[in-house]
């Protein structure tokens, strides 16, 4: 019961000193809701305005990936230095403990298979299911001159749109065909495209030549895909160049995973995106916590 007889008079009304109204801290995100901020906050850290996160989707697709075969005994040890795991429904549920602290980025497209047209997604994850398991953000692939382009581009606004309506925002995951050309101007249209039409973050591969005009011309932050595995002063170098260039983070899968020790090299990752350590600094951090 309240003691509603000694109800004290507040005083601390601090009449000089204005209330603060502080800008959100992550490029073009200013306008969003509360909530949405707020999981945005989760994936990229607001000290440095960067994220790590760890991709192991791949099985959606591809079935057990080299690295990925027992996410329970090779992904879990490396999974609390990550910001965010960006993982399926299934893999979540099954096997990432729900005590499981740092924030989650959900598959939400799939359908299709290495053995056939991987362009031909549907929605694939009701979003009843993305707000029960808590998610930060939802993945979207789109296929930018892919066969199927359009509907790839229409589930990404789908997500907009009903992720907007509850708060979780959209990560648009530019996918790259075979035939496509990797370049600055591919990319900027890619994600140009996915931000203009709502995506709340997009990620997307390094290119040596150009990458800062693809960050420039993008209005939503950019995290860099990490792609087939390369050595690791390579993958760490590609790391470093992405974020000097403008990128908000990586989302990095088999560059971390299939690396001699995992663990290492996501600690490296890490020192790379948030302490802006060159590579060669970072790849000697690698050696020092591998030989440990
Ligand atoms: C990419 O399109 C999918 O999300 C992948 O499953 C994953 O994110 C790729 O990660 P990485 O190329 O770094 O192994």
């Amino acid at each position: 019961m309240p003691d509603i007889d000694d109800i004290k008079e507040g005083k601390k009304y601090c009449c000089d000193i204005p209330q603060e109204c502080e800008g959100f801290f992550l490029k073009g995100s200013n306008s969003m809701d509360w909530g949405m901020k707020n999981r945005l906050a989760r994936i990229f850290n607001p000290k440095t305005g960067r994220t790590v996160m760890l991709a192991i989707d791949h099985g959606y697709f591809q079935g057990p990936t080299t690295g990925l075969e027992r996410i329970d005994l090779n992904i879990l040890p490396l999974a609390p230095y990550a910001d965010t795991l960006m993982l399926t429904r299934g893999i979540l549920r099954s096997t990432v403990p729900p005590a499981f602290s740092q924030s989650i980025v959900l598959r939400v497209s799939g359908g299709t298979s290495i053995l056939k047209e991987l362009s031909n997604e549907e929605i694939a994850v009701d979003i009843e299911d993305s707000i029960r398991l808590n998610v930060c953000a939802m993945a979207v692939q789109v296929f930018i001159g892919g066969k199927y382009e359009r509907e790839s581009i229409i589930n990404m606004t789908k997500m907009v749109d009903i992720g907007t309506r509850y708060g979780i925002p959209t990560l648009a995951v530019t996918a790259v065909g075979k035939d496509m050309a990797r370049d600055a101007r591919y990319f900027r249209l890619a994600t140009r495209i996915c931000a203009e039409l709502g995506a709340h973050y997009i990620k997307t591969y390094y290119v040596e030549d150009g990458f800062e005009t693809v960050t420039a011309s993008c209005p939503v932050p950019i995290v860099m895909a990490g792609g087939k595995k390369i050595p690791e002063l390579d993958a760490l170098t590609m790391a470093y160049n992405a974020i000097q260039q403008g990128a908000s983070g990586v989302d990095m899968g088999r560059n971390i995973f299939q690396a001699d020790s995992p663990i290492a090299m996501i600690q490296a990752v890490k020192a790379v995106v948030h302490d802006d350590e060159t590579p060669e600094k970072a790849l000697d951090l690698y050696n020092t916590l591998k030989n440990r």
